[in-house]
């Protein structure tokens, strides 16, 4: 039974994780990130699961780690515990995620939207790297994610000044998927979720696989690991029925395998 989040199922194929923290504007702390990771790692085996939305509230997003948590541990404590370490197991979820963003998506939350492969902002998002003022960096990988997303002269203003920027900011600065008036935010996220769980979740993962390993590798890695992965796709049953309903003018019907 979780406390932090809620887990639903907004529309077939595709579930919801709803930060629920509201006393906290959602902080994440280690509970909500053992509850996050493992909701995601479930629904990520789960074959009915197409897309998983990530989400807060109307006014926060995730207001960042969880200050109060920290506040009072030591070098040894967190480097033993290996602190933050624990995320990694998000960014091994294959399933595509769509994060909703509302209101303040700071320091751990804007790092939680960064994790996720889409992100869909209401014009109240604000977004920022604030943990300088706390005399900390970012630890939940907002250094390396917002450098390759916004380019490191935005990210060192960013990271050094730990100013907050608007939606419109964080747009133009390719932060961020789409912009949308914040009564759509959640249909909108869903309908995007649904779109993304209606095409074959095996070419869905090979796809977020293939774009994530723009991060990892050389050109003329990346474009072989793309090309291998292409190929590996005339293996399913989905690519011979796209392309059959593409030729006979129908819907494709996937089975995702
Ligand atoms: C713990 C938090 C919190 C946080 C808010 N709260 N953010 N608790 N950790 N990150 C709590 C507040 O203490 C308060 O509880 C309640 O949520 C409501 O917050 P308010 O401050 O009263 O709301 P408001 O005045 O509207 O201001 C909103 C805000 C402000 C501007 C977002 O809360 C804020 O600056 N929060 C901290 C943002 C931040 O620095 N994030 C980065 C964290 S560090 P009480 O019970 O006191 O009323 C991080 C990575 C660290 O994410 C990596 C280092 C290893």
């Amino acid at each position: 039974m979780s406390v932090t989040i809620l887990v639903d199922r907004p529309a077939e194929r595709v579930a919801r994780i709803t930060l629920n923290r509201p006393e906290a504007l959602n902080a994440l702390n280690l509970q909500a990130m053992r509850e996050i990771t493992t909701a995601a790692a479930g629904l990520d085996r789960d074959p009915d699961v197409g897309a998983i939305v990530v989400t807060g509230s109307a006014k926060a997003f995730a207001a960042g780690a969880d200050v109060k948590e920290m506040a009072p541990r030591s070098f040894g404590d967190v480097f033993a515990a290996d602190w933050f370490a624990g995320w990694d197991a998000l960014s091994r979820v294959r399933t595509p995620l769509v994060a909703g963003v509302a209101g303040y998506a700071l320091g751990g939350g804007c790092e939680l939207a960064m994790m996720c492969d889409v992100l869909i902002a209401a014009d109240t998002a604000k977004f920022g790297q604030p943990e300088i003022t706390l005399g900390v960096i970012p630890g939940m990988g907002g250094s390396q994610r917002l450098t390759r997303a916004i380019g490191k002269a935005k990210a060192m203003d960013l990271i050094l000044t730990g100013r907050t920027i608007d939606a419109a900011e964080a747009e133009r600065a390719g932060l961020v998927s789409r912009l949308v008036a914040a009564d759509a935010l959640l249909a909108e996220t869903t309908a995007t979720a649904s779109k993304i769980a209606s095409m074959s979740k095996p070419a869905a993962m090979l796809a977020k696989e293939a774009v994530n390993r723009a991060f990892e590798s050389s050109l003329s890695e990346g474009l072989l690991f793309e090309r291998r992965l292409f190929h590996a796709t005339f293996a399913t049953h989905d690519q011979k029925e796209g392309m059959a309903a593409f030729t006979e003018k129908r819907p494709a019907e996937f089975r995702h395998a």
